[in-house]
């Protein structure tokens, strides 16, 4: 018996992206899989060191504050650092955004090889590193908008999230996981230590239509809109029956969650915060990228998320995200 054929196939995420090319884009040049070469390479030396964080001095505060005016965690800035890196030597990238980057890095002019921006949020749940719980980092990539003048870099950067070429999430938890999407459809891969790839473990993944679990910060329960807190209400009734909360306080986490297990997921406007916490262009966009691609949905809960034209690069937006059944019935709540 030919045993080589009774092992399951190793798929990884450059062969799945070549096999999916040549499928679906033909014309593809290969570049992009050679682009995203470089999101994996950070996201696997970023893994090493949040598995090493205690043992090495990757913990903790830098003392600094970022543009954001959130305190800044040494792991922050290494694995800010380390994607920089990967991606300068890529020499399709021109421009990376970041969380922890007041202004874009414009690694290249603009031109019709260095046609790639990557924006990230490179460390995700900084406030979960000191205390082991899982955290993440989170990718967009857009392509220039043709006709533009290279050096107007903000009207290439502020593009709605419907005009993503690919965006993705990696989680670093009990296994280090990637899910991303080209546009048809979401795959997820496990980062195998032995041979330091990531090997495809799910493929087409779908997002439950429905789901009992909701998650929110519900701290903030009197300073957000009438209609959510309603919702609130509702959903820990008898008649809603059943609904579980979770919060992990790592926008990656609650996300896998609702992505696998479906539910919803919410961080609403406050009266502190009118346009809530999260970021549009490198936390909302491409998780309401892969969110749709797994059949559910994602809003500022006035329009879709991928619908929003960017005035700003650091700006923020109110996000209810997930199973279509979950998102529309907060809805009905916060607009009744
Ligand atoms: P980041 O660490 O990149 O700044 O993101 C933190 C975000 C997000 O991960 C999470 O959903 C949210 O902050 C939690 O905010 P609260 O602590 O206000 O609930
Ligand atoms: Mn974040
Ligand atoms: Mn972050």
């Amino acid at each position: 018996m030919d045993r080589s054929l009774a092992t399951p196939a190793i798929k990884t995420i450059q062969q799945h992206i070549l096999e999916r090319q040549r499928v679906h884009h033909p014309d593809a040049t290969g570049e992009f899989s050679w682009l995203l070469g470089a999101v994996t390479l950070a996201t696997k030396i970023i893994a090493d060191q949040v598995r090493r964080a205690g043992l090495v001095d990757v913990l903790g505060s830098t003392g600094d504050t970022n543009v954001q005016g959130e305190d800044v965690q040494k792991l922050d800035i290494i694995a800010n650092e380390t994607i920089a890196r990967s991606l300068g030597y890529r020499d399709n990238v021109g421009i990376m955004v970041s969380e922890e980057d007041d202004e874009p890095r414009i690694l290249k002019e603009l031109d019709a090889q260095a046609r790639y921006i990557v924006l990230f949020d490179p460390l995700d749940g900084s406030s979960n590193i000191d205390v082991n719980v899982s955290i993440g980092t989170i990718f967009s990539i857009l392509q220039r908008r043709e006709g533009v003048a290279a050096g107007k870099v903000m009207d290439h950067i502020l593009q709605p999230g419907y005009r993503q070429i690919a965006a993705g999430y990696v989680i670093y938890s009990s296994s280090t996981v990637m899910a991303y999407t080209t546009g048809d459809g979401v795959h997820m891969f496990t980062l195998d230590p032995a041979i330091g790839a990531y090997r495809l473990s799910r493929e087409g993944v779908v997002m439950p239509p429905v789901g009992k679990t909701y998650s929110i910060n519900e701290a903030y329960y009197s300073l957000f809109p009438g209609g959510v807190q309603k919702y609130l209400e509702w959903v820990k009734s008898d008649e809603a029956g059943g609904y579980g909360l979770r919060y992990i306080g790592s926008l990656v986490a609650d996300f896998h969650r609702t992505l696998l297990k479906g539910g919803v997921f919410l961080y609403p406007p406050t009266t502190n915060a009118p346009q809530g916490k999260l970021r549009l262009l490198y936390e909302a966009n491409p998780l309401a990228f892969i969110a749709e691609q797994a059949g559910g949905m994602a809003t500022d809960g006035r329009q879709r998320i991928l619908d929003k034209t960017p005035t700003a690069l650091h700006e923020r937006t109110p996000l209810v995200i997930g199973s279509k059944a979950e998102v529309d019935r907060v809805m009905s709540f916060w607009h009744a």
